[in-house]
C-alpha cells in the first residue's frame, strides 16, 4: 500500500540548492530543492555507502556524492549519463508542506 507523508513543512524557507536527510519508514531519505522543485531519493549511495545529502548540488541538478562523486539526479535518482541509479519518490508539496510517496506494509 503506497501512502503520502509529510517530511517538511514551511517548504518556501528551504533554499533552492539544498539538501538534507530525512528517515522515514527505516530508509534515509535526501531531500532536496533545486530550482524551486524538490526531489527526494535514496541517501545511501549505491556505489559504498556515502551519504548523498553530504555531497552538494550541481548546476544541472545533479548530487555528487562526496567519496567517489558519482552524480544521480537529484529528482530522478538517475546516473548523469543515464541509466537507473538511486531510487526515487514522487513528491507533492500542498499548503507549504512537501509529501513523499513511499510504499508501506500496513
Ligand atoms: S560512495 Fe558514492 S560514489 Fe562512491
Amino acid at each position: 500500500m503506497e501512502n503520502w507523508y509529510k517530511i517538511a513543512q514551511e517548504v518556501q524557507n528551504i533554499k533552492n540548492g539544498d539538501s538534507f536527510e530525512v528517515e522515514l519508514l527505516g530508509i534515509r531519505l535526501c531531500v532536496s530543492k533545486f530550482k524551486d522543485e524538490f526531489g527526494v531519493i535514496d541517501n545511501v549511495c549505491l556505489h559504498k555507502g556515502a551519504l548523498l545529502s553530504k555531497g552538494f548540488l550541481t548546476k544541472d541538478g545533479f548530487l555528487e556524492c562526496p567519496l567517489h562523486r558519482w552524480n544521480f539526479h537529484f529528482k530522478s535518482g538517475c546516473f548523469f549519463h543515464g541509466g537507473e541509479g538511486q531510487k526515487a519518490y514522487p513528491t507533492k508539496v500542498e499548503n507549504q508542506s512537501l509529501y513523499v510517496l513511499m510504499e508501506t506494509d500496513l
